[in-house]
């Protein structure tokens, strides 16, 4: 089957520092790289690296032409991005010596996305197909709203976190992906469990404690322990989990086993500096000795 991706696609702008900086300091990088990123356009290359067909729906602008050919080259169908009058979403990164990092993003086209692009780029998903969004465009409910209605399972990963824009797409869930910190600001919002929330499938990814799957109906919780690896850059790791465990399941893996491939995946996407350009492919997790 297909996954369509409604997400984001970045210009990833990453400065390797000596710590982060604090308010007011003024800090040398000590290294300097310009890559592919945007949790959108990660978690479309991680799919297309697990092996499934993914329909990338977002927007670049005028000077995104390099995104879209690296996506196409990284396997993503990129025939329903489309051309904005905004610049391409860009995002500064600094990243520590402990792995640590701190992102800002500018949204740029990616919040330009206009309704009837979303509307044409779904009108060729059938029943079964999957739609993954997460909260770095606009049209997430709308996207969510239209998949459900066209028969398709909707998988949502709730980063950036915002408590109003979890919401609007809950009624339409399939599968909710957060992690933990995303998972307890959840809760304080909607004065529910996670356990409570009217979501099938719920993944919390736990960082190094690994990760837990909720089957709320039937009151089920199974923990998974993470591999462990020494980490370079945390950057798109969450990402590339989420990509690699839809891809898992739409390849009709039972959702342990998509866990434990996207857990892997996850583990080896820490060991590497950078975003969308270094997600491992199958093999690599496959054959990772850990
Ligand atoms: O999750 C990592 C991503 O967050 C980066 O690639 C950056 O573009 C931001 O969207």
């Amino acid at each position: 089957m297909t996954i369509y991706n409604l997400g984001s696609i970045n210009a990833d702008l990453v400065y390797r520092v000596p710590h982060l900086p604090g308010p007011g300091e003024t800090l040398a990088a000590k290294g300097f790289t310009r890559g592919l990123g945007g949790k959108g356009a990660n978690m479309s290359v991680a799919a297309a690296r697990a092996g499934a067909r993914c329909v990338h729906i977002g927007a670049v602008g005028a000077d995104g032409g390099w995104a879209v050919e690296r996506l196409t080259e990284y396997g993503v169908d990129t025939r329903q991005i489309a051309m904005s009058d905004e610049a391409t979403g860009h995002a500064i990164i600094y990243v520590d010596d402990a792995a640590e990092n701190s992102i800002v993003i500018h949204p740029g086209a990616n919040a330009a996305l206009s309704k009837a692009s979303l509307i044409a780029a779904l009108s060729e998903a059938q029943e079964g197909d999957l739609f993954l969004t997460q909260n770095e465009t606009t049209l997430q409910a709308e996207g969510a709203r239209l998949a459900k209605s066209k028969g398709l399972r909707v998988a949502y990963a709730a980063a950036p976190f915002d408590a109003e824009a979890v919401k609007a797409v809950l009624p339409m869930l399939d599968l909710l992906v957060l992690n933990e910190v995303e998972a307890q600001q959840l809760e304080e919002a909607t004065g529910q469990s996670v356990s409570d929330l009217p979501v099938q499938e719920i993944v919390v990814t736990l960082g190094s404690k690994g990760c837990r799957w909720l089957k709320t109906e039937i009151d089920s919780t199974q923990d998974y322990p993470a591999f462990k690896v020494t980490p370079v850059d945390t950057t798109g790791a969450g990402d590339t989990f989420t990509g690699y465990l839809v891809a898992g399941l739409d390849r009709g893996m039972p959702m342990e086993q998509a866990i434990r491939l996207a857990s892997k995946a996850g583990a080896l996407m820490v060991t590497r500096l950078g975003a969308a350009d270094v997600i491992p492919d199958l093999k690599d997790v496959q054959d990772a000795a850990f």
